[in-house]
């Protein structure tokens, strides 16, 4: 192509075409049980692209070295990718500095961060931290751990029977002993997106601040912690496309630079004796012993293979898939959905009459079809709307409407193989 050609002369180059970029993917090419593989377990935990996976071979097979330890060769390279993959995140979160990027095993161990090293020394004998009726277990357990050992409380935000959370309910539960809001961005049980935004305002006017357990929405929405004003955000690298075992923390520095460590060991020190030990800055402060180092980097890959989509039609695509699923499980007589949010992203989680999840689970996936069936780590949900399990079928961005269309035959084929 010259640099003189037309606009009419130059190829069309759309940022995001769901069929190259389903090739990108190989585990998705593959048959099961004599089927075309439809993977829509994506809030589980989603495929990688052979550009994350290439990364991480290369990485390994020549770059590996324990980082900010060595001075030699390998060491020095294996250090400037881990702490590059620190400024991908910085980038595409909009973080103000680095220092706000704490790397963790997960979405988990970054809400255990915040409830030990954040939580423990601000609550006393009544205080308060709020939740939601949606939360993943991982937002309520650490919170439950904290607050009994501090004499605090747990106090739950209601949700509607479309799954949505009732906001104005929420804010009645902001008062002078709230001492921290933890709330999901997006639900995995349920999909509902919530409107954090307001939540954020509303806990702020009290002083009150939020972490957001961001595991299901970062996947999904491009999330600027500056303009949401979120105190904390966590998620992990295995539900955007990177390596499991990996995750971040973001903190604003200042509450970061407040709280104590959360583990002793190698690289949060500066000065150790045994009289007295003086902490590292941020964030190694947040990061004892050797880390995840080749996680951290697939996780720097993933970014970088997001961050060439348009995010805008990546957004668009996704919704117009949800929505296509969601008229053709409507029209199945025996489906009901659980999650009929108004904003709401990518999850499909279902019931079907007379037929447990667990058997619903297993004949899709004699039909080619993976989906997750449970509570998805989320209890409170499934006694909200008094149901033990739903099946849960939960979008990616690589997925299309031949998958749905598995999906919508293989519960057909379920309610047949049950009448
Ligand atoms: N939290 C993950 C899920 O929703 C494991 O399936």
């Amino acid at each position: 192509m010259t640099a003189s050609a037309t606009a009419a002369e130059r190829p069309t180059v759309t940022a995001f075409d769901p069929e190259a970029v389903r090739r990108d993917f190989p585990a998705l090419h593959q048959e099961i049980h004599g089927h075309p593989l439809a993977f829509l377990d994506n809030a589980a935990s989603s495929q990688r692209p052979r550009q994350v996976i290439e990364e991480i071979a290369r990485f390994d097979s020549n770059d590996y070295a324990n980082i900010h330890r060595g001075v030699h060769e390998l060491s020095q390279r294996a250090t400037a990718a881990y702490e590059g993959a620190r400024d991908k995140v910085v980038r595409f979160i909009n973080a103000n500095d680095r220092k706000e990027i704490i790397f963790t095993r997960g979405t988990t161990d970054s809400i255990n961060l915040v409830a030990s090293s954040f939580a423990r020394p601000v609550l006393n004998l009544g205080d308060e931290i709020i939740v939601t009726t949606m939360e993943h277990h991982s937002n309520i357990v650490p919170w439950q751990m904290i607050c009994r050992e501090r004499g605090a409380v747990i106090r739950v935000a209601p949700i509607n029977d479309r799954g949505e959370l009732e906001i104005e309910e929420f804010e009645k539960l902001l008062n002078p002993r709230t001492k921290l809001v933890a709330m999901v961005h997006v639900s995995n049980a349920l999909g509902t997106i919530n409107p954090v935004k307001r939540a954020i305002d509303a806990a702020h006017a009290k002083g009150v601040p939020v972490l957001l357990d961001g595991a299901q929405a970062i996947p999904h929405l491009r999330v600027d912690v500056q303009d949401l004003d979120v105190d904390f955000y966590a998620f992990s690298a295995h539900k955007m496309f990177g390596p499991t075992g990996v995750g971040v923390l973001y903190g604003k520095q200042a509450l970061l630079e407040s709280m104590p460590p959360y583990q002793g060991g190698g690289d949060m020190i500066s000065v150790v004796t045994f009289e007295k030990t003086f902490y590292n800055g941020l964030p190694a402060k947040f990061e004892a012993g050797t880390p995840n180092i080749t996680g951290v980097v697939g996780l720097g890959a993933a970014i970088d293979y997001l961050e060439q989509l348009d995010w805008g039609a990546v957004t668009a695509y996704e919704a117009d898939l949800l929505d296509y699923g969601t008229e053709l499980l409507e029209k199945i007589p025996g489906v009901k959905i659980i999650g009929t949010a108004e904003e709401k992203a990518s999850v499909l989680s279902f019931l079907i009459d007379g037929i447990h999840p667990h058997d619903v689970g297993t004949i899709l996936d004699r039909n080619g079809v993976a989906v997750r069936a449970g509570h998805h780590c989320a209890q409170p949900v499934m006694q909200r709307f008094s149901i033990p399990a739903t099946t849960r079928a939960s979008l990616a961005f690589y997925n299309n409407r031949d998958d749905i269309d598995a999906l919508d035959r293989a519960i057909r084929n379920t309610i047949e193989v049950f009448s």
